[in-house]
């Protein structure tokens, strides 16, 4: 018969200062879940191995965990499919990344709990209910924008690899900003504002290294990086003015009226005194290596035949031209549901219409 080892992480906090990992060899069965190979072994082999589920149907979201280094649901992952795929006779399951383990393969979700809580992830609407005693009601366009969103089953898959978590573990994560635009983008929500303050406190939309992990892990294709830049422009819709919008407006301003950028005033300009104490530690690194000009400090000078940027800045004037953000042009592509032009595209190649 065909086996092949789960190797699995171990870690009590009672008896272990450390994890390490405990191996199980278990038969090769057509249709085994990685779940299934770890009931196996609890059942059979170990019963102290701990982990979490429930549904075992990829629904409740409980059994994310990393196989082979992934973070995914163990009971939607087939055992022949993991070996296939990484060409070996091993399966190694660890909680995934980013929180803390608590026993073997569970972890501590209190910590994301806490973060959830912050965007208010429930429905709050904006008017009565209808008085013909009907549900609240919304275009089948409206519900398009939030429909993959909706489908988060909180697993935290996506929390597992997020670079801007590890750097900052104030980061609300991806799952979070997810929800936080599945309600604020509902066209029956009426705490769109208070969400959105939410999630810009602290920069969160800004922390974003925009490496996709989040979108990548994802086992129900919720698109956790794509809300976070639909945010972004529901951010500017509402007319806040976000990190980014000010960097951007205050290098206007300086190749404007200098024709270079001031890196030195830049942080105390974005982000006030406060900020650029803050930063004032890197300020004195780049200064050391030449990379900030002293005279900066104190306004700068301006670039070698700066009257032709003022030409140019005139010239657009006298036409009329202005550089403009132009949000509904791309709403039809911020908005796209992958999932369902692939199922449109399919559908109409078998020759139905539309
Ligand atoms: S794209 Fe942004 S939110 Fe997603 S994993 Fe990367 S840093 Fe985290
Ligand atoms: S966004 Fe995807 S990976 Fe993240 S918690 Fe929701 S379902 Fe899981
Ligand atoms: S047990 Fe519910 S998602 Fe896996």
């Amino acid at each position: 018969m065909e086996t092949f080892k789960l190797r699995v992480f171990r870690y009590d906090p009672t008896k272990d200062s450390e994890g390490y990992y405990q191996e199980y060899t278990l038969p090769v069965e057509k249709g085994m879940t990685v779940l299934a190979a770890l009931f196996k072994a609890k059942e059979e082999q170990d019963p102290t191995i701990s982990f979490r589920y429930n549904c075992r149907a990829a629904i409740c979201g409980s059994c994310s965990m990393r196989i082979n280094g992934h973070a995914t649901l163990a009971c939607k992952e087939q055992v022949t499919k993991i070996l296939e795929k990484y060409n070996t006779d091993t399966i190694t399951v660890e909680p995934i990344g980013n929180v803390k383990p608590l026993k073997d393969l569970i972890f501590d979700f209190d910590y994301l709990l806490e973060k959830f809580k912050k965007i208010k992830p429930w429905f709050i609407p904006k008017e009565p209910p209808p008085a013909d005693g009907t549900e609240y009601r919304q275009s089948p366009y409206e519900h398009h924008k939030i429909d993959f969103a909706s489908d988060c089953i909180l697993c935290a898959s996506c929390v597992s690899e997020c670079n801007a978590l590890k750097a900052n573990e104030e980061y609300l994560s991806p799952f979070v900003l997810a929800k936080a635009y599945r309600f604020a983008a509902d066209s029956r929500d009426g705490a769109r504002r208070e969400r959105l303050e939410a999630v810009l406190d602290h920069f969160n939309l800004e922390w974003c290294v925009r490496c996709w992990q989040c979108t990548t892990n994802c086992p129900k294709e919720v698109q956790p990086y794509e809300s976070i830049i639909r945010l972004r422009i529901i951010a500017a819709e509402e007319g806040y003015k976000t990190p980014g919008e000010k960097h951007a407006e205050i290098f206007e301003e300086d190749i404007k009226e200098r024709g270079l950028l001031n890196e030195m005033l830049l942080p105390m300009r974005q982000e006030g005194l406060l900020g650029a104490a803050k930063r004032a530690p890197f300020g004195i690194k780049m200064f050391f290596k030449g990379k900030v000009n002293i005279a900066d400090f104190f306004g700068g000078h301006k670039v070698k035949r700066h009257e032709e940027v003022e030409k140019i800045y005139e010239k657009a004037k006298e036409k009329g031209k202005q550089v403009q953000i132009r949000i509904p042009q791309i709403l039809g592509v911020v908005y796209e549901d992958k999932r369902k032009t692939a199922k449109r595209a399919n559908f109409l190649d078998k020759g139905g219409n539309e």
